[in-house]
């Protein structure tokens, strides 16, 4: 994993409108642009055809469509009515139904009480259709909003919701307790953002040993666990603690990004388990494009090799 210091530098580049202005020219253009290497497209359509290309390669999928931090109620509401729109293009084309969102795309740091209004509509759109919501978990200052948010309306009788959890954050452990005893259904990733060192571990070896004890409760107390990662160490440790405790393929999952580790990909769900990949689309592809650079600078010599053929 890669250290603060260049998740900061990619964090400070999601920032700037010259490289967000040069990224959107290029980045989407043709088939072979560089940003659909993560990014399924940029319209519903493109989100489809991979979501069926992925069905046909027996794998399972969560659809994202992109937007995060927006700074009014006017834009929460806009993306609230994507959401529904989605909800409904989904069924009509017959692909899995499985959304992930974002609170902050839906008013989270505008106003809690709407943010938690704009997704029981959500819900309410996805009742009659058996769909399930994950709840992506964004930096560390939204974290207790986000699990107060899915709490209040899992309290309201929704039980197609699920959260996620970052193994780098301290409090984890005893959010994953909490969540374990409600039965509520948990991704464990690593955690995408910069996070300061009292809220957060900093060293890769320290983040790993805590996904690795966090992703043991989870399938040992957790309900039908989602295991995100694309750690060949981390994976390899899941599949022998779940078969040396008993815990059958069908009770958890693993979950990958679109576009990363495609070989891991295929050859866990050759073996019989069952993967999940998380297909992101929309227009507003920049800041999590960068957190996918950020993860693995070596992906920036792959993007500048991009912008170059493209230019
Ligand atoms: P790690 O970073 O240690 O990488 C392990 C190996 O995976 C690398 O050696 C490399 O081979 C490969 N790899 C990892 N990232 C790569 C990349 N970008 N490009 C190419 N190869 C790469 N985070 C968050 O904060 N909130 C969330 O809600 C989510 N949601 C989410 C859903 C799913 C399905 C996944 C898989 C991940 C997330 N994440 C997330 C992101 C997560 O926190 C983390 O940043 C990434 O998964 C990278 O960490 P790894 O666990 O893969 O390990």
């Amino acid at each position: 994993m890669i250290s603060a210091l260049t998740k900061a530098f990619f964090h400070g580049l999601a920032r700037s409108r010259t490289i967000e202005k040069l990224a959107s020219r290029y980045g989407m253009r043709r088939k072979t642009s560089f940003g659909r290497r993560f990014i399924a497209g940029e319209t519903m359509e493109e989100a489809i055809e991979a979501a069926r290309a992925i069905q046909a390669r027996g794998m399972l999928l969560t659809l994202d469509q992109l937007g995060e931090s927006v700074t009014t109620l006017a834009e929460a509401d806009a993306a609230t009515r994507v959401y529904i729109d989605m909800i409904g293009r989904i069924v009509e084309a017959g692909i899995e139904r499985n959304i992930s969102l974002k609170l902050t795309q839906l008013g989270l740091n505008v106003d809690r009480a709407t943010c938690t209004d704009n997704l029981r509509r959500i819900l309410e759109a996805c009742r009659p259709h058996d769909f399930f919501v994950r709840i992506d978990m964004e930096d560390s200052p939204t974290v207790q909003d986000t699990l107060d948010v899915h709490r209040t309306l899992w309290e309201h009788g929704h039980r197609n919701i699920g959260v996620v959890l970052q193994s780098m954050l301290r409090r984890s452990e005893e959010d994953l307790r909490r969540l374990n005893e409600a039965a509520v259904r948990v991704r464990l990733v690593k955690g995408a953002y910069k996070e300061p060192k009292t809220v957060a571990y900093q060293r890769k070896a320290d983040v790993d040993t805590a996904f690795q004890r966090l992703m043991e409760a989870m399938l040992l107390e957790g309900t039908y666990p989602a295991i995100g990662t694309h750690d060949p160490v981390l994976l390899g440790r899941a599949k022998t603690f779940a078969a040396e405790h008993g815990i059958s393929r069908e009770r958890f999952e693993f979950q990958m990004l679109y576009g990363v580790r495609r070989d891991l990909q295929a050859a866990l769900a050759d073996e019989g388990y069952r993967v999940r990949l998380y297909v992101p689309f929309g227009r507003q592809w920049f800041p999590y494009f960068m957190r996918r650079l950020g993860e693995r600078p070596a992906n920036v010599m792959f993007i500048l090799r991009g912008i170059l053929r493209e230019r």
